[in-house]
């Protein structure tokens, strides 16, 4: 049995708007968004995304904010609450659980890319891309990816790093690292979008990224839209739902929800502005994944007036990034322990990261291509080559959109809609809109996603 634990709240709204940001924007925005954008039809791309997040993103986040806030709990045991108070099954809890184990898993592979970003903020700033060939560019990105030693030791920085935040509690560790780091983040995001406004290929990049090509967007460019859409959001990953526990009651989360969504899509376009130009304007191509910021973008800062510094705050800016997120992945498993062991924090965040340790060498020596790491089978529609995509598939493919259906589900059909209504405190037409875009459209959008992923649909 658990104890109903306080976990204290975060001090004001923008405290709770920083760290919902700093959740939101990282790896999924910075080298991800940019480059599905250009391979969709750019313009067009963005039209249906913009759908997605107003759409499904927008409506599930409130519903897990209000979720976290009425049960003031970890996901799991939120839910429970709830679950208890519309006298419905506690087994609905499944909802909160889902999250918390999405986050661990997307955590255990995300530390390692953030490992990456990590090391090259040292590689940048060595001056080692100065000059150096494609080839020898390339050459430093595949010695990362296949020493086991790197790759272990900057993967135990950033899960040590993130354990020592999340260990010091709301106020002194997250609260006070999203209120440095997300202002940093922005301000060396915008230095960059600068600098590469002014050295590299702008017109090209506006082009790229804005032109409305209607006949590049096919349906599985819709698809991978609405996916990303909850992966950019953080949804479904137990980080909206623990954070909204935190949230003061006066707090409107309706209004908040849209500050976030807005600042993760402003942050995802600059970051193409940010980065096109400089890639564009060294005459290389928007390689697709992984190359496109560790190895075409070093290839151009090499190349460039103020590489070094440029390049070095670049990845200081994604590192920034990647840690807000990383603290929001873990948050509601430390909560959990805290809870389910009566553990202090520091304990609970010790145990967190060391199980993440364990769990990310299955993605380390994936990319090592390790005997013992290397996949072959067919699951949930999709072949798997190692634990690292095996785990990729699963969180972004099969738990992400089943959790955000179920959370969709529970909040509009099992709640009661009163409660629900009070816990918003919108207005009946406000409110309306929304209710019926959660009981009607996101599930059944969701499905039809999911149900196309797993190849039992087509188009
Ligand atoms: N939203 C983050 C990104 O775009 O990089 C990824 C993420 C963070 C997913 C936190 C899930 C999560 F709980
Ligand atoms: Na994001």
């Amino acid at each position: 049995m658990t104890t109903s634990v306080d976990h204290g709240q975060w001090s004001s709204r923008l405290a709770f708007i920083l760290a919902a940001t700093g959740s939101a924007v990282g790896l999924g925005n910075i080298w991800k968004f940019p480059y599905i954008m250009g391979e969709n039809g750019g313009g067009a791309f963005v039209i249906v995304y913009l759908l997605c997040i107003l759409s499904i993103g927008i409506p599930v986040m409130m519903a897990e904010v209000l979720i976290g806030r009425r049960g003031r709990q970890s996901p799991g045991n939120s839910v429970r609450t709830l679950a208890l108070e519309a006298c419905a099954n506690t087994k609905w809890s499944v909802v909160g659980w889902v999250g918390i184990l999405a986050g661990f898993l997307i955590l255990s592979f995300y530390a390692v890319i953030a490992g990456w970003a990590v090391s090259y903020i040292f590689e940048a700033g060595s001056g080692s891309f100065v000059g150096a060939s494609p080839e020898k560019i390339q050459g430093i990105f595949n010695d990362l990816l296949a020493s086991p030693g790197k790759l272990v030791a900057w993967t135990t920085v950033v899960l040590g790093i993130t354990g020592i935040i999340v260990g010091k509690g709301l106020k002194d560790g997250l609260e006070k690292a999203v209120t440095y780091l997300m202002p940093s983040m922005f301000v060396l995001l915008l230095i960059i979008a600068g600098y590469a406004a002014i050295n590299g290929d702008f017109g090209a990049t506006i082009q790229f990224m804005f032109y409305p090509d209607f006949s590049k967007l096919t349906y599985s460019g819709v698809l991978i839209a609405l996916g990303h859409a909850f992966f950019t959001l953080s949804l479904a990953s137990g980080a909206m739902m623990i954070y909204g526990a935190y949230l003061p009651q006066k707090t409107s989360i309706s209004q908040s929800v849209m500050a976030i969504a807005i600042a993760d899509t402003v942050i995802a376009l600059i970051a193409g502005i940010a980065i096109y130009p400089i890639v564009f304007g060294n005459g290389l191509e928007a390689t697709a994944g992984p190359g496109l910021v560790f190895v075409s973008l070093p290839i151009a800062f090499g190349q460039m007036w103020g590489g070094t510094i440029f390049g070095t705050i670049f990845f200081v800016m994604l590192g920034f990034a990647a840690f807000t997120s990383a603290i929001a992945m873990v948050e509601s498993a430390v909560a959990w322990l805290v809870e389910r062991l009566a553990l202090e924090r520091g304990k609970a965040a010790l145990i967190a990261v060391l199980s993440l340790w364990l769990v990310s060498m299955l993605t380390v020596f994936s990319f090592t291509g390790a005997e013992w790491a290397k996949l072959d089978f067919v699951f949930v529609g999709k072949h798997v080559n190692n634990y690292f995509e095996l785990i990729d598939h699963l969180t972004a493919d099969v738990l992400l959109p089943l959790g955000g259906l179920a959370t969709a589900i529970f909040v509009a059909w099992v709640m009661k809609r009163d409660v629900v209504q009070e816990e918003l405190n919108l207005s009946d037409g406000k409110f309306g809109i929304w209710y019926v875009t959660l009981r009607w459209f996101t599930p059944i959008a969701i499905l039809f996603v999911f149900l196309n992923l797993i190849g039992i649909v087509s188009f």
